[in-house]
């Protein structure tokens, strides 16, 4: 038995490979369960009891001893040496591929940076809507214009399932569940039934904010607003509000920013106005708090609405609103430096 382990550890001992499959082939030859060694363990049952000991151990020193040279052949494989002399290790990686944010996200997070840090959070809501949070929570009258078909997507035909026109059913959601201090904006995405050409899309995106509490004012909205335009858009930028309508506040208002990019003096993108509109806001309708279950002789607030797309064309001078979804990777690939 001793004789037959040490002629196996001379014949181990002189093993050579030059491929894995070769190691490999040893492996099975040796190690496996049908290999050499495994059988040479199957003996040592017929072994006298009183060589059992000194047999064993000279057995586990074997298996241990093929173990080992096995391993060594297969990392010696792997090693440097084996490496084609021919490849060049010093040259320096390629580039990996950086990929870009699309310009919509890049925006979309800025404004949502930008009222994280006055306190609001996050909320969002369904695309698919019904009736009541789109427009009948928001005080929209039963014939109101924009219930009607040529703006709205609705669903299977049904008046009540329809795909949500504007972010404001997320503030109706929001109160239905909350009782205030609320402060929230509401990103997504929403659609109407619109020929497609380069100012209009039938989907776009939006940002909602809503803060109702007590004594929230108007006085509380115009800070808002300034603080966010000059976040957005540098703090040489001017706001101008103008009276306008909207059914779910009262009073309401839009907001224009002095124009980025003649700084007001007048070019052709703000039509020589100076001024360029880029929201819609005004104080909560107390009609829009009571349907929603919060008390309207106790608690105010405010409300604004604004369009992803028109902020972005205003930083970034996006002419056509269909680049936005066209997946040209040149137009995505010019935002890779953009945050
Ligand atoms: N929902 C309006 C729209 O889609 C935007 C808007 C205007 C939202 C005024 C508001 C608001 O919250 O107060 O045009």
């Amino acid at each position: 038995m001793i004789e037959k382990i040490n002629l196996l550890k001379a014949e181990i001992e002189s093993l050579t490979a030059s491929t894995p499959e070769e190691v490999e082939a040893l492996r099975i030859k040796y190690l496996s369960k049908k290999g050499s060694v495994s059988l040479l363990f199957n003996d040592f049952r017929t072994v006298p009891a009183e060589e059992k000991r000194m047999i064993g151990q000279a057995l586990n020193e074997l298996k241990n001893f093929a173990t080992d040279k096995i391993n060594g052949l297969r990392e010696s494989l792997d090693s440097v040496e084996n490496i084609d002399p021919t490849l060049d290790l010093t040259r320096t990686a390629a580039p990996l591929p950086l990929g870009s944010r699309h310009p919509l996200s890049i925006v979309r997070g800025e404004i949502i940076s930008i009222f994280s840090r006055l306190g609001f959070t996050v909320a969002e809501g369904p695309e698919i809507e019904d009736d009541w949070h789109v427009f009948s929570s928001l005080n929209f009258a039963a014939d109101h214009p924009a219930r009607d078909m040529q703006d709205t997507f609705f669903i299977q035909r049904n008046p009540d399932v329809l795909l949500r026109t504007h972010t404001s059913s997320v503030q109706s959601r929001v109160m239905e569940h909350t009782q205030p201090p609320i402060r929230i904006i509401c990103p997504g995405r929403v659609y109407r039934n619109e020929a497609i050409s380069a100012r209009a899309h039938c989907f776009f995106h939006q940002v909602e904010a809503l803060y109702v509490d007590e004594n929230v004012s108007f006085a509380d909205l115009k800070q808002t607003l300034l603080y966010f335009a000059r976040e957005m858009f540098g703090p040489q930028t001017s706001i101008r509000l103008r009276p306008s309508y909207f059914p779910f506040t009262e009073p309401s208002a839009e907001m224009d920013i002095s124009c980025n990019l003649c700084g007001g003096k007048g070019c052709s993108f703000c039509k020589h106005t100076g001024w360029v509109e880029i929201l819609g806001c005004g104080m909560v309708d107390p009609n829009v708090l009571d349907a929603c279950g919060i008390d309207s002789r106790r608690y105010s607030g405010f409300a604004l609405g604004m369009g992803v797309e028109r902020i972005t064309n205003l930083k970034y001078q996006v002419k056509d609103l269909r680049m936005f979804s066209e997946n040209d990777r040149r137009f995505l690939e010019e935002f890779q430096s953009a945050r």
